[in-house]
């Protein structure tokens, strides 16, 4: 059952080129709009959302900060991403206008649920992204749009992940479609882009053989930092959540541009700090930003492990170790940019003796507030 792979969680991440694809099938239509039928909310009701707030946990949280920068950008209508355990708890504003997308792989997490029923009670239409049919919060939502990832064993999140972003640009492509906001051409252009991705993922997986042999050379390190600026902020979260619960190792995510407000104090001799590198087309500013981070922190002495776009040759004086991915739009890159650090967590749980699917302390869907 398990495709001949070690554990679940290589089968998964192997399989992450067609969960993509998967959930993408059927979406697009010849003409290249989105035919997005399942979302039974009405283009007129969409026409009418003034804000959307995103509730989600773990991995789906960050998915659904990813997805912030997308429906912000591709929509213009303001997007809050919150923790589901936290949403109910501060009384947030809601009311018809406003659209509440809950994310969950399971559709079973209970603060999630907790979180959409509160948003219902107040008024507001809700929209599950979940991969689990017929589960609860597909059940009592308004509207659902499934990823087809297939079902996920491992309690580590991985294909659900990327299917999870892909299910939200959908979604924003599809509110910037109904709404006809100005960027008819862009929209298609996003959709040709985002249809070559799985391909990109397929390359990445081909090449990680360098970051298994990098993983296990760190197995008895205590802590890994992880960097990232725009999108490649949520992916160093997420890269950082999987190592602790794979590894069980002390592993943080940081904005690359509060590193001088604080976590640099951190920075010591050899200390593994993982950068993910924006795109240097595009927000070339971001770019550059980053780039003078790897140099701070490699003259602090940390071990700098780049992940950066092929073709970027600015990175390489600082790169202790370089991982390449391919090139893509700068929004898409969570895609690929996540795939090295689910290899990286995955083979660094198995070099320091740990059950990589079934993590201690661990349950694969949290149906307990
Ligand atoms: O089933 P859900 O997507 O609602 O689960 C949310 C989190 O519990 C889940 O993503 C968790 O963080 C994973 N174990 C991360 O790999």
């Amino acid at each position: 059952e398990k495709g001949g792979y070690d554990y679940f969680m290589l089968k998964e991440i192997a399989e992450q080129p067609k969960a993509v694809a998967d959930t993408l099938l059927g979406r697009i239509d010849e003409a290249g709009n989105l035919t997005l039928d399942e979302v039974r909310i009405s283009a007129a009701e969409l026409r009418e959302m003034d804000k959307i707030v995103i509730v989600a946990c773990g991995t789906a949280f960050h998915a659904g900060l990813i997805a912030k920068y997308a429906i912000e950008h591709w929509t213009r209508i303001p997007c809050e991403v919150e923790l589901a355990s936290e949403f109910r708890y501060r009384d947030p504003i809601l009311d018809a206008q406003t659209l509440v997308i809950a994310i969950s792989q399971s559709g079973e997490t209970m603060d999630t649920l907790m979180a959409l029923r509160h948003a219902r009670e107040q008024g507001s239409r809700v929209l599950a992204i979940c991969n689990t049919n017929g589960s609860t919060i597909p059940r009592e939502s308004d509207a659902v749009l499934y990823t087809h990832a297939g079902p996920e064993i491992a309690v580590a999140s991985t294909k659900a992940f990327l299917t999870q972003l892909v299910a939200c640009y959908l979604v924003a492509l599809y509110l910037g479609q109904v709404r006809g906001t100005k960027w008819g051409d862009e929209v298609q252009a996003v959709i040709r882009d985002l249809s070559r991705i799985s391909g990109a993922v397929e390359r990445v997986l081909e090449t990680m053989e360098p970051v298994r042999k990098l993983a296990r050379s760190l197995a008895d390190k205590n802590t890994v930092l992880f960097l990232g600026r725009h999108v490649g902020y949520p992916v160093a979260l997420e890269g950082a959540l999987k190592l602790k619960e794979l590894a069980y190792m002390h592993a943080e995510g940081f904005a690359a541009g509060e590193l001088k407000h604080g976590p640099i104090a951190l920075i010591e001799e050899d200390l593994p700090v993982v950068v993910v590198v924006p795109s240097p087309r595009g927000r070339s500013v971001l770019h550059d930003k980053i780039v003078s981070n790897i140099q701070e922190i490699r003259a602090r002495g940390a071990r700098t492990i780049v992940i950066a776009e092929e073709g970027d040759e600015a990175v390489v004086p600082y790169a202790d170790h370089l991982i390449r991915i391919p090139a893509t739009p700068t929004l898409l890159q969570p895609l690929v940019a996540t795939v090295p650090l689910q290899v990286f967590a995955c083979e660094l749980a198995t070099a320091r003796g740990n059950e990589v699917d079934q993590p201690r302390n661990l349950a694969k869907s949290v149906t307990v507030e």
